[in-house]
């Protein structure tokens, strides 16, 4: 506020700042990203995976990181959900600095981390049971996500009797059992076929519209971008610095099919193909930039 309020009553500035408040509430930054840097030692010397990166992330926002294979997504991902630290820069969820893995952040890792041994049902509950939550909720809880998640009539397989597909289902409930409001999903469902593909993307955005999560989610394909987030945040390849952040304003459900989303793939694929050709420069060629 640039009004000199030194001068006036307490009464009159409480009314004054009460009055200027926006009506729309402003969007709440749920993740913090200011200054992460991220290097590995390799033999040889080092390869910087992140430089300079600066991300703030909404409450309730979907947001994919795109970018072709080496560029640091999950690397970043690993970084949010505390796999593993930055060398540099600090990240912050819910304004805690993040140390170290927690629950309020859940990962959805592109193999599908399942207990072999474990049934569907029994690999959904796990993270509840570790919580100590009561069998009846447990039981209810799982229900209902077998539900959610269309497993109900595989509630008693075990992983290797299922489709890739249906694994990733499991591992999607596994995450939401326990509720946490940031989901984290490195390329879950690359292995996919396109038809199955596109059936868990639409579930995905119905899970995230009903339960207001926070999603950032991995991805190399441009489409897949498109099709779900609210934001495309794309990187560079070596070292991965933030190239483009594009607010993706196309109503839901989008329709791959629309000029709108064509001229939009047109735009992304200008920017990932540049830095597609420096991986290649560097990765299949063995030159080297670093
Ligand atoms: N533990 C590690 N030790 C050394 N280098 C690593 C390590 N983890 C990642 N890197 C390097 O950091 C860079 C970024 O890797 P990262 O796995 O984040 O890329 P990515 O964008 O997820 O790629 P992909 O699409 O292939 O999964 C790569 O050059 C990779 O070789
Ligand atoms: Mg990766």
């Amino acid at each position: 506020m640039s009004m000199h309020t030194a001068s006036m009553h307490p009464a009159a500035v409480e009314a004054l700042a009460e009055r200027a408040m926006p009506v729309i509430a402003p969007a709440a930054p749920h993740i913090l990203i200011e200054g992460v840097d991220k290097r590995f030692v390799v033999p040889g010397g080092e390869i910087v995976a992140l430089k300079d990166i600066d991300l703030t992330i909404n409450r309730g926002e979907f947001v994919c990181l795109l970018g072709p294979s080496g560029c640091g997504k999950s690397t970043l991902l690993n970084a949010i959900a505390g796999f593993s630290a930055p060398t540099q820069g600090t990240i912050a969820v819910e304004k805690r600095k993040v140390t170290a893995p927690g629950p309020d952040r859940g990962m959805v890792f592109q193999e599908y981390a399942l207990f072999p041994w474990m049934s569907v049902a029994a690999n959904i509950a796990f993270g509840l049971e570790i919580k100590g939550m009561k069998r009846a909720e447990i039981d209810a809880r799982v229900a209902e996500l077998l539900a959610m998640l269309k497993l109900t009539e595989f509630r008693d397989r075990f992983p290797k009797d299922l489709s890739g597909g249906m694994r990733q289902r499991v591992a999607i409930a596994r995450v939401l059992a326990l509720d946490s409001p940031v989901m984290l999903m490195d390329e879950p469902f690359g292995a996919l076929d396109a038809l199955t593909r596109r059936s868990l993307q639409d579930e995905l955005i119905r899970i995230w519209a009903a339960t207001g999560k926070t999603i950032v989610f991995v991805t190399h394909s441009i489409e897949e971008s498109i099709y779900l987030a609210d934001r495309i945040v794309v990187l560079t390849y070596r070292p991965g610095t933030i190239k483009q952040d594009i607010r993706v304003e196309l109503p839901r459900p989008r329709d791959s099919a629309s000029a709108a989303f064509n001229e939009l793939k047109r735009e992304l694929g200008a920017l990932v193909t540049a830095e597609q050709h420096r991986f290649e420069a560097v990765e299949v060629k063995g030159l080297t930039t670093d």
